[in-house]
C-alpha cells in the first residue's frame, strides 16, 4: 500500500518511512524541504536499500498534492509536514498558522478530491497546555500557550469536524510527548539546522564538542532534583505507532498519547548522556525558560488499547542512539 508522507524528509517523518518500508508500505515522501536536506534520502537507502519516491512541494500548493496523490495512487497520508519551533511561533503567528492550518486545509481538500479519506496526524502533548494532573490522559481539557500549540488544537478539531461530518474520513492524531534518540544504525537521526531548540539534541552537541555548554532552564522547579520533568519517547517507538495506526483500520476520529509514561529529569538525561559518551558535558543552572511547565508525561494506556501499541526503548537506548549518531554525523548531513 502507498502512503504519502508529508514533512517526510524530517526527523520524525523520515524514521517513520524507514518503519513503513520495513512493514511493507511504500511511502513517497512529499516535502518542500524548509526543514530537512535531501540527503536523508541516501539516508534511507543505506539502511534499507530502497530509496522512496520523493517530491519536492508544499502542502498548500493544492493541485501538486492531489496529483500526487492519484499519480502514485496513495490510499492512506500521514501528515508530519508543519512548523515546529515554539518560540518562533509566538514572533511569526501568521506563518505559523498558515502553515500548519492552512496548509493542513490545503492538504485535505486535495485529499478529499483525489478519493483518499484516511490520514495519520502529528499532533503533540502541547495540546494540554498547562497539566491539570500528571500522568496526562486524552480526557485532559485541549488548550495551548503558543501559536504553535494552538495550529495542534485547531487542525485536531477540523479532523474531527470532518469525520464527524462525512463518514467515509477516517483520522488519527497522535499527541507525541517528547521525541527523541535515532535509527540504531546510526546512519539517520535529528539534523537541526542551526542552533537546536531541543535539549538531547543541544546535548549531544555539547558532548561532542560542537557547543561548549549546556544551559539547564531552572533548578528551582517543584521536582525530585529542581530540573524539568518530560516524558521523552525514541523516535522508532513513535514510527512504529504510525504504522500501528495504518494498521488499526479505525473508523471516524480517534486521538491518544505516544508516550512512555515515565518521565526523566533534565539532570537524570544529562547524567545517562555523560554514562554513555563519557564525555564530561559541561552545563550552567540558568533562569527557567518562559513557557516551560515544571513536569509532563503521558498515561498512553489508550493507545496500548486501541492500537496494540506500547513504548519499549528506554532512556539509555535513546542516548546510545543519538550519541552513535552524533559521533558518525558530527556536523549533520
Ligand atoms: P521536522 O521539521 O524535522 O519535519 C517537518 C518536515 O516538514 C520538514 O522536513 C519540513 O521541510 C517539512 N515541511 C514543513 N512545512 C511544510 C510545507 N508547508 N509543505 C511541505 N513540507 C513542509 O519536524 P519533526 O520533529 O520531524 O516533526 C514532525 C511533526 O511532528 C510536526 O508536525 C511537528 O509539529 C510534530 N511534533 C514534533 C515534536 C518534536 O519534538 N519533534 C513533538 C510533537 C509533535
Ligand atoms: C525539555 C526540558 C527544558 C533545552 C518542546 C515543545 C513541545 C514539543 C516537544 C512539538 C525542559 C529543558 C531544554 C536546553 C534545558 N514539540 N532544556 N536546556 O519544551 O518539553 O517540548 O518539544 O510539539 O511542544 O515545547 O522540550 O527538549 O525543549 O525541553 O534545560 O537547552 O529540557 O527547560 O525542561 P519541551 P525541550
Amino acid at each position: 500500500m502507498k502512503v504519502l508522507v508529508t514533512g517526510g524528509m524530517g526527523y520524525i517523518g523520515s524514521h517513520t518511512c524507514l518503519a513503513l518500508l520495513d512493514a511493507g508500505f511504500q511511502p513517497v515522501i512529499f516535502d518542500n524541504l524548509s526543514n530537512a536536506s535531501k540527503a536523508v534520502l541516501t539516508q534511507i537507502n543505506k539502511i534499507s536499500g530502497v530509496t522512496p519516491a520523493f517530491v519536492e512541494g508544499d502542502i498548500r500548493n493544492t493541485a501538486l498534492v492531489r496529483q500526487t496523490l492519484e499519480h502514485y495512487g496513495c490510499e492512506a497520508v500521514i501528515h508530519f509536514a508543519a512548523l515546529k519551533a515554539v518560540g518562533e511561533s509566538t514572533v511569526e503567528p501568521l506563518n505559523y498558522y498558515d502553515n500548519n492550518v492552512s496548509g493542513t486545509l490545503s492538504l485535505l481538500q486535495a485529499m478529499d478530491s483525489a478519493g483518499v479519506r484516511r490520514i495519520v496526524f502529528s499532533s503533540s502533548a502541547t495540546v494540554y497546555g498547562e497539566p491539570d494532573y500528571i500522568p496526562i490522559d486524552e480526557h485532559h481539557p485541549l488548550r495551548a500557550t503558543n501559536p504553535y500549540g494552538w495550529s495542534k488544537v485547531m487542525v485536531e478539531q477540523v479532523l474531527a469536524d470532518l469525520c464527524q461530518a462525512d463518514s467515509r474520513w477516517q483520522a488519527t492524531a497522535l499527541r507525541y510527548f517528547n521525541p527523541v534518540g535515532a535509527h540504531e544504525s546510526g546512519e539517520l537521526g535529528e539534523n537541526p539546522l542551526g542552533t537546536p531548540n531541543n535539549l538531547m539534541p543541544y546535548v549531544a552537541q555539547v558532548a561532542v564538542g560542537k557547543r561548549s555548554l549546556l544551559s539547564v532552564f531552572g533548578n528551582d522547579y517543584p521536582t525530585a532534583d529542581g530540573t524539568g520533568v518530560r516524558d521523552y519517547i525514541h523516535v522508532m517507538d513513535l514510527a512504529s505507532g504510525h504504522v500501528m495506526a495504518l494498521k488499526a483500520r479505525l473508523e471516524g476520529y480517534f486521538a491518544c498519547n505516544l508516550g512512555t509514561g515515565q518521565g526523566y529529569s533534565v539532570t537524570q538525561l544529562i547524567e545517562t548522556f555523560r554514562q554513555v559518551s563519557g564525555k564530561a558535558i559541561p552545563c550552567e543552572f540558568v533562569e527557567r525558560r518562559p513557557g516551560d511547565v515544571p513536569c509532563s508525561y503521558a498515561n498512553s494506556e489508550l493507545a496500548q488499547q486501541v492500537l496494540g501499541w506500547q513504548a519499549h526503548k528506554d532512556l539509555t537506548a535513546m542516548v546510545t542512539d543519538v550519541w552513535h549518531w552524533q559521533l558518525n554525523y558530527p556536523m549533520g548531513i
